[in-house]
């Protein structure tokens, strides 16, 4: 895909790298959850095309589910409050519960994410996240299942956004800091 040079500096990670590792990771997951209640949880907006990648290669019984938590805004750095905007339709008492995540950055929203869940009696709760920014983190939390760690960028794409845009992007990209200097 071509993109704007004024809005994106570079490809971090093109679609087909990403496609590769989807198979890895799902291989592990499909062998790690047989016989198992395996509940996939995608985390709104964000997720939502790494969780369609992995469902896909899902091959054992799963139930998916849908969670939203408040997103940043439009600025690029989180503001460390967090709330459930939308939660799970369904209890998950019993359920070995996969969160999908896009990234991990502070880990601010993962802690959250985890403390709220944890009085709900899953059988167990374990973190897959396509990428992760572990010079970033302010609390300890480390993906279970993980697609790529990268340096401090911000990226958008494959379900990434800033301000909403670039979510529809094939590939991660790096923003041009143009897009969101002065914010
Ligand atoms: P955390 O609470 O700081 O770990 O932030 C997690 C959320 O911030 C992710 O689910 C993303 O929605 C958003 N986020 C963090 N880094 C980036 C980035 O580089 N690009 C786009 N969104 C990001
Ligand atoms: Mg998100």
């Amino acid at each position: 895909m071509h993109y704007s040079s004024e809005e994106i500096q570079s490809i971090l990670i093109s679609g087909g790298e990403i496609s590769k590792k989807m198979d890895e990771l799902a291989a592990r997951v499909n062998a790690d959850y047989a016989g198992k209640e395996l509940l996939l949880v995608c985390i709104l907006k964000g997720a939502v095309v790494v969780f369609a990648e992995l469902l896909k290669r899902i091959t054992i019984p799963c139930e998916i589910d849908f969670m939203a938590l408040s997103s940043y805004g439009s600025s690029t750095k989180t503001t460390g409050v967090v709330r459930i905007l939308k939660d799970l339709d369904h209890g998950i008492e019993g359920k070995d519960v996969l969160i999908v995540e896009d990234i991990v950055d502070s880990g601010v929203s993962m802690r959250y994410l985890l403390d709220s869940l944890s009085v709900r009696r899953a059988a167990s709760v374990r973190i897959f996240s396509l990428l992760d920014k572990p010079s970033r983190r302010r609390v300890e939390i480390e993906p279970d299942y993980l697609g790529f760690e990268i340096p401090d960028l911000f990226v958008v794409g494959f379900g990434l956004d800033y301000a909403e845009k670039y979510r529809n992007l094939p590939d991660v990209c790096v923003l041009s800091e143009s897009v969101y200097a002065g914010r």
